[in-house]
């Protein structure tokens, strides 16, 4: 297939917004649940990144809050994360600094005296690098932790604080069905007020996720086709080839749909199928969002995979299938693979279905969304005797990771006495038009939340939308168990019956 590669000029790019727009107020980040992964691979890692760009105030302090008692230990481990996974190259010495403004508190989160101290801590912190009161809690704990450490800093008088702001950033999964989203919602709506409150999804830090609007909102080309009228069907893939990494005990909990479709997956069909917001505020963007899901049919079960993966090879390596992993049931019912098809009841989107697929183990990472096209009207070049028997339809794929980028199919002439007609590709790949890879979708959602902007995070009414759409898909398959579990072998494309959801429509998968 030929490929033609969209180049943008380096003059193009031009430079980056100037800092001083963005730079937060002084302020302390404090991290509850700071001895897990998250805070080594993840969330530090994005704030020496933002140091290191100039985007953190020079008065800034991190809190690193866990039950251990890791004493000097901590910022050693901190600055190893660093150091492995915020891609630092000869920049030890940076980082020796910036481990400088990190303190650790060991405390169990049921504990009152823990909090005493921890606002003692944070007052002494205020006085000795002027934080000025400014408070930016981190909960990367396990969800059952959220109400208590949420309730027990209002009851310590952290959750509004007489001088500067507080702030929580609520890691998933918010909830794991409706219900418990709602009694969720209710505990910390008790204790923050909505403005304080910041409902984090990774895949909305994203560049290439938040690129979906650009596109389509700041080009003329685009929005006029947007609609039924000439896109044929939608497809959005989240397909890991890594398995559920050591994590057992919460993935037989969560299983696919809980871990992904609920939350990333839907993020990026609202992005797809949005109206265009009256503004980039944070109130304008959420309530489009939210329309989107809620004008979502009821899913019913024949519109439903599940999947759950079997031994098998990826990347060359033989890896044991889900029931063999580490504190895994070897029974278990839980789904490593989820597909289905959606449709949106709107006067843009009725009748063009849309096809979700999300899995582990699956033959390669790809998080991709395809647009696909109608056919023209009627075929001028349809007796083709070349190398392609048939005419593709346009196919326009947003590539959110990996090889970050945009490409547009299209058919273009063989060269030849003949009119023979093949598909080609436009390309557009991020790193060879502005020579940089995206950030850690964290960077982003840690700055936006330091600047009290909560356009990339979820509301309580999209959190409850899709729960309410996904809600009576985990009861009927609760009730229903699986008989054909495991049912795909690791290192493929997911269960047979995937194929069939989409092929019994006359349409097919585009794996990359
Ligand atoms: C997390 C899920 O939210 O997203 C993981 O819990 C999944 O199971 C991860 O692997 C995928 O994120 P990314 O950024 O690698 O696509």
């Amino acid at each position: 297939m030929a490929t033609t590669e969209v180049r943008i000029a380096p003059e193009a790019v031009g430079a980056a917004s100037p800092r001083s727009e963005r730079l937060p107020d002084p302020g302390v980040v404090v991290i509850f649940g700071a001895s897990g992964d998250l805070t080594k691979r993840k969330l530090l890692p994005a704030l020496f990144h933002l140091e290191q760009q100039g985007l953190l105030p020079a008065e800034f302090a991190i809190v690193g809050v866990a039950r251990r008692d890791l004493k000097g230990a901590f910022a050693a481990d901190m600055k190893d994360g660093i150091l492995k996974f915020g891609g630092v190259k000869g920049e030890e010495s940076k980082v020796d600094d910036f481990i400088e403004k990190v303190e650790y508190h060991a405390m169990n989160f049921d504990d009152d005296t823990g909090y005493a101290d921890l606002k003692a801590l944070l007052e002494k912190i205020d006085k000795e690098r002027g934080t000025e009161g400014n408070r930016l809690f981190y909960l990367a704990v396990a969800p059952e932790y959220f109400s208590d450490i949420i309730n027990r800093l209002g009851e310590h008088g952290m959750a509004h604080p007489e001088k500067g702001y507080a702030r929580v950033i609520i890691e998933k999964p918010f909830g794991h069905d409706l219900e418990s989203a709602k009694e969720l919602n209710d505990e910390v709506n008790k204790v923050f007020e909505e403005e304080q409150i910041f409902r984090i999804d990774h895949y909305l830090g994203k560049e290439t996720v938040q690129n979906i609007l650009v596109f389509r909102f700041a080009n003329g080309i685009f929005e006029p086709i947007w609609n039924r009228n000439y896109i044929d069907h939608i497809q959005i893939t989240a397909a890991e080839s890594i398995g559920i990494e050591g994590r057992g005990p919460f993935y037989e909990k969560a299983g696919a749909l809980r871990d992904v479709v609920q939350n990333h997956m839907m993020e990026l069909l609202s992005f797809v199928a949005m109206e265009p917001p009256v503004s980039f505020e944070a109130s304008a963007v959420r309530g489009e969002k939210v329309k989107v899901w809620r004008a979502i049919k009821p899913i019913t079960i024949d519109n439903t995979v599940r999947g759950q993966y079997a031994l098998g090879t990826v990347d060359g390596q033989q890896v044991q299938g889900y029931r063999e992993e580490d504190r895994v049931d070897p029974n278990s019912a839980t789904e490593t693979f989820a597909a289905l098809k959606l449709e949106i009841e709107n006067w843009r989107w009725a009748g063009v279905p849309i096809y979700l697929r999300a899995g582990k183990r699956l033959e390669k990472r790809v998080t991709e969304i395809t647009i696909q096209f109608r056919q023209p009207p009627m075929l001028l070049f349809d007796r083709l005797t070349g190398p392609c028997n048939e005419i593709q339809p346009n196919l326009l794929k947003m590539r959110i990771q990996p090889d970050e980028g945009i490409s547009l199919r299209f058919g273009a002439k063989v060269p030849g006495p003949e009119t023979n007609v093949c598909p080609v590709v436009m390309d557009f790949q991020y790193a060879t038009a502005f020579g940089v890879n995206s950030a850690n979708g964290y960077e982003r959602l840690l700055l936006d939340a330091m600047l009290g902007d909560q356009t990339l995070f979820a509301h309580r009414d999209g959190v409850e939308a899709t729960w309410s759409l996904y809600t009576p898909v985990l009861d009927a398959w609760a009730k229903a168990k699986p008989r054909d579990f495991p049912n795909y072998t690791s290192g493929t494309w997911g269960p047979k019956a995937a194929d069939g959801l989409i092929g019994r429509d006359g349409r097919r998968w585009h794996n990359s």
